[in-house]
């Protein structure tokens, strides 16, 4: 279904939520939310709205409507109450981690908290209901208004005050463990632009020196960075944590030296519980071994903290390769920390010789999985696809450096 088209301007983004923050602009959003969840599509349900609520609200109500629909899996009930752009939500973090974050970061000292760069407020509301006083700070004007509407509707307007910044002076001018006058801070920068991902994390807005002087100058701080930052740039005294939920990286975060606990961490989120892996020193890489009767793939958290010879200690299990994150043992892994795949066969990797074995086995459906190779999983799934009744996992992988296949997890 094709967006309603944003706002041209902050100005003009301004106004439209003015206007939805009056008595017919909260009638606007609830008949928009109603002909969405009846399936209406764009165009004939903003032309019914128009008719019904007048041309001005008739856009941004519906498009308020289906950004709250969007944000509805990870917000619950308050998403009907948040005011949000299509810009605000793609950068916001899931309430139930920033609640998380929010109470550890509570939990060593009290005093006001400042949340740099606020958007649509995720944070700003997290630490505001785990009970600090927020200094909200963004430079633009629409963040703050969406902050400072969205504290009012989840009702802690009353611990918000909204600041108009630029977070890379804010942090320049930090001193005596302080910035915007808060002994304590949540950074999340900006790691997009123009809808693309910014891999270097000198291009994030603030940008990397901002995220080291933070942690130089507040040490009660924590940063949301990108799971895929590398750990030789994670500051001496600063603890690095991986979160994962599901078998995917929710957040990484980087505490600074008065909350830091610890070297590195891996948590897990089960429900409401997680769990978690950690290391005062680095444990180095595991050893290697040969191939056993179980590959064990650990948690991605597992992985990107680095944290994987803890596991391999726990499960007596030793890397098929040095530069590969799988390991082998006798036995299955018990949960959570790593999956395990039986292994039925290893083989040198060659389509042909796979495709025969695979046949030879009456294996017709395959799963891939892959570490360490540029194959294309889903593609090399279709071609291995057969007439057999058996399905199994296959995973391709190095050994030694060389590509290889383990066909695991034979159905019977
Ligand atoms: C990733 S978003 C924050 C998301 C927020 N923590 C949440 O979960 O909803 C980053 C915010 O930082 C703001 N920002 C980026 N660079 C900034 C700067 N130099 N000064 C102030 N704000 C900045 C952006 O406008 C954006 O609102």
């Amino acid at each position: 279904m094709p967006d309603a088209a944003p706002p041209a301007s902050a100005d003009a983004a301004l106004s439209s939520l003015r206007r939805l923050r009056t008595a017919e602009g909260a009638v606007a959003v609830r008949r928009a939310t109603e002909l969405l969840a009846s399936g209406t599509d764009v165009l004939p349900g903003v032309a019914r709205l128009r008719a019904e609520v007048g041309a001005e609200l008739a856009g941004p109500a519906w498009e308020l409507a289906r950004l709250r629909a969007r944000a509805r899996p990870a917000f619950g009930a308050d998403a009907d109450r948040l005011l949000l752009t299509a810009d605000t939500l793609e950068q916001a973090g899931r309430p139930v981690l920033a609640a998380r974050r929010a109470a550890r970061l509570l939990a060593s000292a009290t005093g006001p908290v400042a949340d740099l760069g606020c958007a649509a407020g995720t944070d700003t509301v997290a630490l505001a209901k785990a009970g600090a006083d927020v200094v909200a700070v963004d430079r633009d004007p629409v963040a703050l208004a969406l902050t400072a509407a969205n504290a009012e509707a989840l009702g802690v307007a009353g611990r918000v005050q909204v600041l108009a910044a630029d977070v890379v002076d804010l942090v320049a001018a930090a001193a005596g463990g302080r910035v915007a006058g808060c002994p304590a801070a949540v950074l999340d920068p900006a790691r997009r632009a123009g809808g693309r991902r910014q891999l270097d994390p000198d291009r994030w807005s603030p940008p990397w020196s901002t995220v080291t002087a933070l942690l130089g100058a507040v040490p009660r701080s924590v940063v949301k960075v990108a799971p895929g930052l590398d750990h030789g740039r994670v500051p001496a005294g600063v603890e690095a944590e991986w979160v994962s939920e599901g078998g995917s990286i929710v957040e990484a975060l980087l505490w600074g030296a008065d909350v830091a606990a610890t070297w590195r961490r891996a948590s897990l989120v089960r429900g409401d519980a997680v769990l978690e892996l950690s290391a005062d020193v680095d444990p180095g890489r595991a050893p290697l071994g040969p191939v056993g009767p179980w590959l064990h793939e650990p948690d991605p958290a597992v992985i990107r903290s680095g944290l994987v010879a803890l596991v391999a200690a726990d499960l007596g299990a030793t890397l098929i390769d040095p530069t590969i994150a799988y390991l082998t043992s006798g036995a299955e892994a018990v949960p959570p920390w790593a999956r395990s795949y039986r292994v039925d066969d290893v083989l040198p990797f060659n389509l042909k010789k796979l495709r025969a074995l695979l046949r030879s086995r009456g294996v017709g459906r395959v799963t891939v999985k892959k570490r360490g190779s540029p194959i294309e999983p889903e593609a090399l799934a279709r071609q291995l696809r057969g007439p057999g009744e058996r399905s199994a996992v296959v995973v391709v992988t190095r050994m030694a450096g060389a590509p290889t296949v383990l066909v695991c997890d034979l159905s019977p």
